[in-house]
């Protein structure tokens, strides 16, 4: 069996994450989250005051910080400099900025080189979530998943993970994001053309991770 590379994007909030990683790990594969890998480059230019509204600043800036993923679905890690950021790259500041950070071609353009040589590297196979990985940072994916749910049941999924959150202010930040991934000019969010696409919204993440499974199963 040779290493097996699965893509699985989509908007936020459709499950990504959950389901990459079970996909993963009842596969035996290794998983990496891109969202973090910006996320963590997002916190760094808010962490140094860099303007993250201004392009120019986060170009220059934007091979300064070392980022580095640990790819074991069971505890995935990112660290920014040798610092653990796992928790800090989740506030509601790094995501109302992290969609600017990284629409910036020369941020996308380091990141997506990061995340090439982590999927060469697997020598297992992996399963790689994002918003562009299918058209743009592994075109040769052996699968390609887009998720999809209805704005109120991702709004509902993330506010019940931020525990305490407002569903409609989350449900107004989550198409906000989603505007700005989907206009931007640089790899926008946007489904494959040989993607397989999967509507959550009705569905338990066992349903989904077991459909993801099965067409992993039949191309191998
Ligand atoms: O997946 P998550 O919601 O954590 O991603 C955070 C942000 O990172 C997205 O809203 C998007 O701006 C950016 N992103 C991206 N390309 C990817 C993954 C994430 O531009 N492959």
């Amino acid at each position: 069996e040779s290493a097996v590379i699965v893509a699985i994007d989509g908007p936020a909030g459709t499950g990504k994450s959950s389901t990459s990683k079970a996909v993963a790990a009842a596969l035996g594969l290794r998983y990496l989250d891109t969202g973090a890998q910006y996320r963590a480059i997002t916190w760094w230019m808010i962490t140094n005051g860099v303007d993250t509204a201004d392009a120019a600043a986060i170009a220059t800036a934007s091979d300064k910080p070392a980022i580095v993923s640990g790819t074991d679905p069971a505890g995935p890690t990112i660290t920014v400099d040798g610092e653990d950021v796992s928790a800090p790259i989740r506030t509601p500041e790094v995501s109302a900025r992290v969609s600017a950070v990284s629409a910036v071609p020369e941020v996308r353009t380091r990141i997506t080189g990061l995340q090439q040589a982590i999927a060469a590297a697997a020598e297992t196979g992996i399963v790689v979530e994002g918003r562009d990985i299918g058209t743009t940072v592994l075109p040769d994916a052996d699968l390609k998943i887009f998720l999809t749910a209805s704005a109120e049941a991702r709004a509902a999924r993330r506010a019940g993970e931020l525990k305490g959150a407002d569903v409609e202010a989350t449900r107004q930040a989550l198409v906000k994001r989603d505007a700005a991934d989907s206009g931007r000019a640089t790899s926008p969010l946007a489904m494959a053309a040989d993607a397989v696409e999967v509507d959550t919204t009705e569905l338990t993440l066992q349903q989904v991770v077991d459909r993801v499974v099965a067409l992993v199963e039949e191309r191998r």
